[in-house]
């Protein structure tokens, strides 16, 4: 049985305050003592979760390279397994979990193998204490808003062998100058803000990452021209609710000017997401009109089309605003509009349901994630009383399922005829198919040589399917 040398444990009460004191900004450095703690050693890490999660991945990835570990891609032939978690529903945590039970064996095996948590389920209370009482191998564990203090964290951890727990449940700073070992070399995330401030009842996000807080314009610009002039093609500003961006600076600086200032630096591809309808204004809006390197692409959670599902949600708008907001939107030339759904949220009843599937029938998205309501520990609809049956809620979802998948085939045949612009991605899995995604972020397959991998083409939609389109190179 492992000692824990040292504990810093997440605490519910602390992640749930917010001050109106201003986000401090900390650089990154690495301590040259330590740039060879992994030397001989292979890491594996497995990601669950959203882009966000996966960009940390990418942070976490470079942290580690510059310590001496070399990445391998199978978990069995790894020294260092590291799992990045998700909170975001059960099944992700279930997940993370199963794989914990996978590496229990894997390390009864091989006792020097390193096991690692990190990500939102280390912000949760239950979770370490679930791994504190039950999974005393696991060797270490660090949150989100720790991620730049893995050298010390691993050093430590490899000087004592003992297991080293650090999670801050502070409002969280922001850490420039982290290395990040880029997954795409044409398509890349760029964090535009961290945390949320929104605290819709059903989610765990604003607990597992904190304060909102907004980073500087001439850092993201920068970073932005640096990957420009190292051959990326497209920027994803990421963000819980890119929306707001800006809000918790003391002077006038948002979306709008945000996005117009990366329009300008000429990045041939932009998207973000993801929006909450609460903070879309009209001027965002014009911003994208503007410019044709901003994507027609819109990715517009409405989670519920009733407005009194939406009011317990405590989204802050109604199935009307959401409407107004929609269409606004669809004045934008050629765009895609996708959303995220979650159905059997407590006291949904079948009228709520019905104006959900209602709100589908209006605005038939291009694309939609849905779910069903999994309570997650410490939100506030954790504790709303829930009488339907989970029987009941896989039946809505698979009712909504079937309308979504309609409206996706619907508008892709639309598109038939279209000769579009794609950002070839890379090889398909159909045998000599290149694929890549068109500017409304429509996956496209058609044949092609290799050498346009990471180039803009045009494609002509030659069949389109539920989830994709067939093409052919003009
Ligand atoms: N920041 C984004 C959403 C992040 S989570 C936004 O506000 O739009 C991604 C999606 O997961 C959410 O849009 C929601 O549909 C779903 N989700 C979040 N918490 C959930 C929960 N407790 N149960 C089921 N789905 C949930
Ligand atoms: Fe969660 Fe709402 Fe914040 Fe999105 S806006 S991350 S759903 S609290
Ligand atoms: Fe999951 Fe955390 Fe993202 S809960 S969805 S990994 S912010």
């Amino acid at each position: 049985m492992k000692e824990v040398i040292s504990m810093l444990l997440p605490s519910y009460s602390e992640a749930r305050k917010r001050t109106k004191s201003n986000s401090i900004k900390e650089f990154y450095e690495m301590n040259p003592l330590f740039s060879k703690i992994g030397n001989g050693r292979k890491y594996y890490i497995k990601t669950y979760g959203c882009q966000m999660n996966e960009h940390d991945t990418e942070n976490i990835k470079a942290i580690l390279d510059d310590l001496g570990f070399v990445e391998c891609n199978d978990y069995l032939n790894a020294d260092l397994v590291l799992l990045n978690t998700c909170s975001i529903r059960e099944n992700a945590h279930n997940k993370a979990f199963g794989m914990l039970g996978r590496l229990k064996h894997v390390k009864q095996l091989n006792k020097s193998l390193i096991v690692g948590l990190c990500g939102c389920m280390a912000q949760e209370e239950v979770v370490v204490e679930e791994i504190m009482k039950k999974y005393k191998w696991v060797d270490f564990v660090f949150g989100t808003h720790n991620i730049h203090r893995l050298p010390y964290i691993l050093n430590d951890l490899l000087v004592s062998g003992k297991q080293k727990i650090e999670v801050y449940s502070k409002e969280g700073n922001i850490v420039e100058g982290m290395p990040v070992k880029r997954e795409n070399k044409y398509k890349a995330y760029v964090n535009i803000m961290y945390g949320c401030d929104k605290f819709c009842t059903y989610c765990i996000v604003p607990y597992t990452r904190g304060k909102q807080r907004s980073r500087c314009k001439d850092d993201i610009i920068n970073e932005i021209i640096d990957l420009l002039e190292n051959g990326y093609q497209e920027v994803t500003l990421l963000g819980q609710n890119v929306n707001a961006y800006g809000k918790d600076f003391s002077f006038s600086y948002n979306l709008e000017n945000l996005l117009e200032d990366v329009a300008k630096t000429g990045i041939p591809r932009i998207r973000f997401m993801t929006s909450h309808p609460w903070d879309f204004t009209d001027g965002m809006i014009n911003v994208i009109k503007k410019y044709d390197n901003i994507m027609p692409s819109i990715h517009l959670p409405v989670q519920s089309g009733s407005s009194k599902i939406l009011k317990l949600m405590g989204r802050r708008y109604t199935k009307e605003d959401y409407l107004i907001l929609f269409n606004k939107l669809k004045c934008i030339p050629n765009v895609s509009i996708s959303t995220d759904i979650i159905v059997g949220f407590p006291s949904e009843t079948d009228d709520d349901f019905n104006e959900t599937l209602n709100l589908v029938d209006y605005c038939k998205f291009d694309n939609a994630f849905t779910f069903i309501f999994s309570p997650r520990v410490g939100t506030p609809a954790a504790k709303l009383k829930d009488i339907t049956s989970l029987e009941e809620k896989e039946r809505r979802l698979h009712i909504l399922n079937e309308k979504v998948n309609t409206y996706f085939l619907e508008n892709n045949k639309k598109m038939i005829g279209k000769k579009l612009k794609v950002l070839v991605d890379g090889v398909s899995d159909k045998e000599n198919m290149l694929y890549g995604y068109t500017e409304t972020n429509k996956l496209i397959n058609f044949i092609g040589n290799l050498n346009l991998i990471g180039k803009i083409v045009e494609v002509e939609v030659t069949d389109a399917k539920t989830w994709s389109l067939d093409g052919k190179i003009v």
